[in-house]
C-alpha cells in the first residue's frame, strides 16, 4: 500500500501543478482514472488525473463534493456485486471446510483404535486426507479475502458518513485527505474486482447434454469474446478429412438444428482442437503443424504460421489419437497453443500466441507427456490436463504460466458417454465445452478467487 500511495501522491502533485505533458484530457471536469496496468506482482497501477482546484471557490468545492459522493455511491454498488459473488463461493468453501473437519475427527478417532481396523481402511482415509491437505491454505486465504470485503464495506460507509456530514460546513474540511481516501479505496476495490474474475479450478459440475449429433469425434464452440447478445455456435464434426463448419445463431437453433450458415474452409483440418476467438476460427491444417486464422466475416485466411518443432499427425496426440497434436485454446489471458516437441521429450509445451500474427509470444515447457494426456484446457493462464479420455478421467495435473510451476491435482468430472474427444474452457460462459462420444455437453466450473490487494503486501 505504501508504494501505491506514494505513486498516487506523486501523480496528484504533478497533475495539480498543471504539468501533464502527455495527457490529452482536461482534468477540469472531475476525477478520472486511466489505464490501469499490472506490475510484475500482478498489482494494478492506476493513473489518476485530479481536477483543477480553485481553493477559494465554494462552488468548486461543493461540486467536487458531489462528485466524490457519487463516486462513493458507485463504489457501494460495486461492493454489493462483489459481495453477492463472494457469498456464493463462500458457501461452497464452508461446506468443504466442514467436510474436512468431519474427516479430521474421524481420522483421529480411527487413529485412536487403529489396532482394531483393517490397514486398508486406514490407508484409504489417510489418502483422502492427504488430498484435502492443500485446501487448508486456500481456505485460510479465503477467510482473509472475506474479511477484506467487509473492511471495504465499512470504509465506504465511513466515507459516505464523512461526506454527508460535511456537506454543510464546506471549507473546514481537508479535501486533500478526502480525495486521497476515496482514491485509495477505489484503487483497491478495482484491484479486488480484477482478481475476482480469475481463479483456480476447484470443481467441475454437470454435464448438461445440449445435443446428440455427429460422429464420435468433433468440436463445437461459441466465441468467448462475442457480446452477450451474440451467441453463435460453431460445429465441426469429425477429426479428419473435413472442412465444413456449420454455424447456428444460438444454442436454441443449434439444438433444433436450424443452421444459419456453412463455411467451406480453404484447407481441411486435423483433430478437434479448434477455437473461435474474436470472430475468427483458429485451426490446425491437416498433416502439418501450421495454424490457420480464418475470418468468418470475410471467408479469408487472415494469418497462417507453423508452430516450430510441434509434433503433428499423431506424433504427439492426446490419448484418443485423432491427430489431436496441436490444441488451440483461449482463456482470460488470450490465445494459446498446447502441443509437444522432441526438444521437450514429447512433453507438453504451452505457447501464448499473438492472435493477429500467430507468433509465439512466450513458451513454457512442462514435464507432462502429451501422449498420456486425455485433453487439456486453459483457465486464467493455468493449463489443466486430464489423465484419460475414458471413464474415470479426472483433471490430474495443472501448470501455471504465471509462476512456471506445476501441481498434481484431483478434480473428478462425470464422463457421461465414456469417450471425450474435445474439452475446452469458455471464459465468457465459465463453462467447459465437450464432445462426449457424439453428444455435445457443457460442464460448469467453480473457480476459487484469491483476492490480493496491496494490503496483503
Ligand atoms: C457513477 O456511475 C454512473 C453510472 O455507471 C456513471 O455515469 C457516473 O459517471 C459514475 N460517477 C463517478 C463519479 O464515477
Ligand atoms: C470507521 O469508523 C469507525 C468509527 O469512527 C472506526 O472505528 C473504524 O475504524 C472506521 N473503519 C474504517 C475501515 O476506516
Ligand atoms: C477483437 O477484434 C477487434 C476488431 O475486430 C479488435 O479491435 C480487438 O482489439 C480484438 N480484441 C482482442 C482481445 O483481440
Ligand atoms: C451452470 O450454472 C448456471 C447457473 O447456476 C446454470 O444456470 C446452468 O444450468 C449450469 N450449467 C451446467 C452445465 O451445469
Amino acid at each position: 500500500m505504501q508504494a501505491l500511495v506514494s505513486v498516487l501522491d506523486l501523480l496528484l502533485l504533478v497533475m495539480l501543478s498543471g504539468f501533464y505533458p502527455t495527457m490529452t484530457v482536461s482534468p477540469k471536469e472531475g476525477w478520472q482514472v486511466y489505464s490501469s496496468a499490472q506490475d510484475a506482482d500482478g498489482r494494478c497501477i492506476c493513473t489518476v488525473v485530479a481536477p483543477e482546484q480553485n481553493l477559494c471557490s465554494r462552488d468548486a468545492k461543493s461540486r467536487q463534493l458531489r462528485q466524490l459522493l457519487e463516486k462513493v455511491q458507485n463504489m457501494s454498488q460495486s461492493i454489493e456485486v462483489l459481495n453477492l459473488r463472494t457469498q456464493r463461493d463462500f458457501q461452497y468453501v464452508l461446506k468443504m471446510e466442514n467436510q474436512m473437519k468431519g474427516l479430521k475427527a474421524k481420522f483421529r478417532q480411527i487413529e485412536d483404535d487403529r489396532k482394531t481396523l483393517l490397514t486398508k481402511h486406514f490407508q484409504d482415509l489417510k489418502e483422502k486426507m492427504d488430498e484435502l491437505q492443500p485446501l487448508i491454505p486456500v481456505l485460510e486465504q479465503y477467510k482473509t479475502d472475506a474479511k477484506l470485503i467487509t473492511q471495504f464495506k465499512e470504509e465506504i460507509r465511513n466515507l459516505s458518513a464523512v461526506l454527508t456530514g460535511i456537506q454543510e460546513e464546506i471549507g473546514a474540511y481537508d479535501f486533500e485527505d478526502l480525495h486521497r481516501r476515496v482514491l485509495s479505496l477505489e484503487t483497491r476495490l478495482r484491484n479486488c474486482m480484477t482478481k475476482l474474475t480469475c481463479g483456480k479450478l476447484m470443481k467441475i459440475t454437470g454435464p448438461i447434454t445440449i445435443k446428440t449429433s455427429g460422429t464420435r469425434f468433433g468440436a463445437w464452440m461459441t466465441d468467448p469474446l462475442a457480446s452477450e447478445r451474440n451467441n453463435r455456435v460453431w460445429y465441426m464434426d469429425s477429426y479428419t478429412n473435413n472442412k465444413v463448419v456449420r454455424e447456428y445463431k444460438s444454442i436454441r437453433d443449434f439444438v433444433s438444428g436450424a443452421e444459419s450458415r456453412t463455411y467451406s474452409l480453404p484447407f481441411r483440418w486435423a483433430g478437434t482442437s479448434h477455437v473461435v476467438y474474436n470472430g475468427s476460427l483458429y485451426y490446425n491444417k491437416y498433416q502439418s503443424n501450421i495454424i490457420i486464422k480464418y475470418s468468418f466475416d470475410t471467408g479469408r485466411i487472415l494469418a497462417q504460421r507453423s508452430v516450430e518443432y510441434a509434433g503433428f499427425h499423431n506424433v504427439y496426440p492426446y490419448t484418443w489419437g485423432g491427430f489431436s497434436d496441436i490444441d488451440l485454446m483461449a482463456d482470460e489471458m488470450g490465445l494459446w497453443a498446447v502441443y509437444a516437441t522432441n526438444q521437450n521429450a514429447g512433453n507438453i509445451v504451452i505457447s501464448q500466441l499473438n492472435a493477429d500474427t500467430l507468433e509465439v509470444l512466450k513458451s513454457w515447457n512442462t514435464g507432462y507427456p502429451k501422449r498420456s494426456a486425455g485433453e487439456s484446457f486453459m483457465i486464467c493462464g493455468t493449463l489443466y490436463v486430464t489423465n484419460s479420455h475414458l471413464t474415470g478421467a479426472k483433471v490430474y495435473y495443472s501448470y501455471s504460466t504465471k509462476t512456471s510451476t506445476y501441481e498434481y491435482i484431483d478434480i473428478p468430472f462425470h464422463n457421461q458417454y465414456f469417450h471425450i474427444s474435445m474439452l475446452d474452457y469458455n471464459a465468457r460462459d465459465r463453462a467447459l465445452y465437450a464432445w462426449n462420444n457424439g453428444h455435445q455437453v457443457l460442464f460448469n466450473v467453480t473457480l476459487f478467487h484469491i483476492i490480493k490487494t496491496e494490503d496483503d503486501a
